[in-house]
């Protein structure tokens, strides 16, 4: 999804905005642009990568120099095509004012044609740009107002979401930001500020930040800086330390950062644990959610709500606490619970879980429940994020910067996650104390596990060379592995761009097995449980129908061999833990599929890291 970096100091500031647009190309984009002020306002701005961006900065050259003040924005399509005209910045008709913008301006079409009638004229298809005309109109309607005061009248007349940059060369030395829907973060520096979309074009100059809310707005100059709300009063901001380094940012030596966050999985797994299970006393410590633990034991019903891989992780969870702690579970996809005026009471739990804690349906979904009364209870990876903010409880997942668009180590701490939390309601419940250490001591060994699964690596890449041009794929899995099935597919096809399909097994002769023939690769999750024997018998159906199989399964399992056509063992390991496990195999055929196929697997075509927007 979009990107915005802003600098005000004493620097070079080209330079720094330009390293903060690399630091937010994970988010997704697919046009970059850039103005500084330096007497005038400088733009440049075009359709394709922020390295291009670079190349033609370089040939403009000089007038951008010495600038120390600007705004720079990765665009990701909404309204408009990718082009060089839609590209960030916008400037009005003399060009004396720039905006970037992230977010939609849901009533641009009425603001467009108030402002076409005025004499505005449009160069872009984007939303955006009313924005920076209608700043331009409220400062002639009353040209002794500062630009703060422009950009706040501007804002009451704007429905939608916004995060947003403007600097202009009537009131040089003064950035205004402001928010409403689409994070902003404030870096403080020595005499310096930054301001991003989210923390990782930051962390490299300062560790202190301030979140912007919602409805609030920053004025910046080198001097300081000042928070108010859009209707004008002053707010009392804390400032927060960032909790992870530059380097969980950058590569380390992996070719990719997808394979960087796969690899990093066994330890992100001790860091979700750390001081939170106690394996001496067979205890849990859940912090952020002790004070309502009680209230989450008692609830009638437990509603999670998620988007893509989150809520796969939503549907595990749904399994382990129905098993764990039976209370009755129903998993929503957050966009659909959002508008189906759900019956929602005070006696229900609903679960968000977002890996960004800024999609925009999951928090439309969190703030629908609140309204009609229910807990909710976050669990998130971005630390200050809008939903970890907003929940009345919640959980970090402390898997650290997820930069890859597909999510991998975010899955899995997810799930560790919800399997605590499944513990932690049945305390006293439903299980005893020895059945929740005996879980407890399942759940300590997967990372060495799953270190295991990550040394079979090359041979996961072999398999992938036999399927790099296979145009669809079936996963297969029941019970636990259900929703990894989902995932495994997910995967596949939103890095390779391969089409793929996750089912439960038995699903599959109630429709797919219409698909299966020589070329359609199946990928069967078949670990060794209660459903092992029919899963075998949904292999030998797609066997004799020509299928190519793939299986996934418990090690020391010899007669799956002699049916599948590749077999990835995985350590044997409790039904609950599986998906941990199994996943694991997933995430690297994936990749590697994409990787021989050529695609980006960072950043693939038309997906964002975090979608906020509906
Ligand atoms: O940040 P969130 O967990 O709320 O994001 C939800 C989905 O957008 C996300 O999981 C998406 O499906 C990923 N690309 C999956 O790899």
């Amino acid at each position: 999804m979009c990107g915005i970096v802003g600098y005000i100091g004493k620097r070079e500031a080209a330079p720094i905005l330009l390293n903060g647009l690399r630091r937010l190309e994970y988010r997704g984009y697919d046009s970059a642009g850039i103005a500084v002020l330096n007497g005038d306002l400088s733009v440049v701005k075009q359709k394709g990568s922020v390295e291009n961006l670079e190349l033609a900065l370089q040939e403009k050259g000089d007038r951008l120099y010495g600038a120390t003040l600007g705004i720079a924005h990765t665009r990701w399509a909404t309204h408009g095509d990718p082009s060089d005209r839609n590209a960030h910045p916008h400037l009005n008709g003399v060009g004396d004012i720039a905006v970037i913008h992230n977010g939609i301006i849901e009533n641009h079409m009425s603001l467009r044609l108030e402002l076409s009638s005025h004499g505005y004229v449009f160069r872009s298809a984007t939303d955006t740009e009313v924005l920076v005309h209608l700043i331009d109109r409220m400062w002639k309607e009353e040209p002794s107002i500062s630009l703060e005061y422009a950009v706040r009248r501007a804002l009451q007349h704007v429905e939608g979401a916004y995060g947003l940059c403007v600097i202009s060369s009537r009131e040089p030395g003064t950035l205004v930001v402001a928010r409403k829907g689409s994070p902003l973060v404030l870096g403080l520096g020595e005499g310096e500020y930054f301001v991003a979309s989210d923390a990782a074009p930051i962390v490299e100059h300062t560790r202190k930040v301030v979140y912007l809310g919602d409805g609030e707005m920053a004025v910046i100059t080198e001097a300081g800086y000042m928070v108010k709300t859009v209707e004008n009063i002053e707010t009392e901001k804390a400032v927060t330390e960032l909790d992870f380094d530059l380097e969980e940012i950058e590569k380390s030596g992996y070719e990719h950062f997808m394979l960087k966050e796969i690899f990093e999985q066994p330890a992100v797994m001790e860091d979700v644990m750390r001081g939170r299970v106690r394996l001496e006393s067979g205890s849990l410590h859940l912090g952020g959610i002790k004070d309502n633990l009680e209230h989450l034991r008692k609830a009638k019903r437990i509603i999670i709500c998620a988007c893509g891989t989150s809520w796969h992780a939503g549907l595990i969870g749904e399994y382990l606490i129905e098993e764990f702690a039976r209370i009755p579970v129903e998993v929503d996809y957050a966009s659909e619970f959002r508008y189906r005026n759900p019956v929602i009471t005070p006696e229900d739990v609903v679960i968000v879980i977002s890996q960004s804690g800024e999609t925009a349906d999951t928090l439309a979904a969190l703030r629908e429940a609140k309204d009609k009364g229910a807990l909710v209870m976050g669990i998130c990876n971005v630390v200050g994020s809008t939903i970890a903010r907003e929940t009345h409880c919640g959980m970090y997942t402390h898997a650290g910067p997820e930069i890859g668009v597909a999510s991998t180590k975010a899955f899995t701490a997810q799930v560790i996650v919800l399997y605590m939390v499944a513990l932690a309601l049945s305390q006293g419940r439903t299980l005893g104390d020895d059945e929740i250490a005996g879980y407890l001591q399942e759940l300590s060994e997967v990372p060495a596990k799953v270190a295991q699964i990550l040394r079979g690596n090359e041979a996961i890449q072999s398999i992938a060379e036999s399927y790099r041009d296979a145009r669809n794929f079936l996963y297969l899995g029941r019970g636990y592995n259900f929703p990894v099935a989902l995932e495994g597919a997910l995967k596949l096809k939103e890095i390779s761009y391969i089409h793929a399909e996750g089912y439960p097994a038995a699903e599959m002769k109630h429709g797919p097995i219409a698909l299966i023939d020589e070329d359609m690769p199946v990928i069967f999750i078949a670990t060794h449980d209660n459903t092992y024997t029919k899963i075998l018998s949904n292999i030998e159906e797609v066997r004799s129908r020509k299928g190519r199989v793939i299986a996934i399964a418990s090690e020391g399992d010899e007669e799956i061999r002699s049916l599948a056509d590749h077999v990835i063992f995985i350590p044997s390991a409790a039904g609950p833990v599986t998906p941990l496990l199994t996943v694991i195999p997933l995430q690297l055929l994936s990749y590697h599929i994409a990787t021989l196929r050529g695609c980006n697997v960072d950043r693939p075509r038309n997906l964002a890291k975090s979608v906020t927007v509906e």
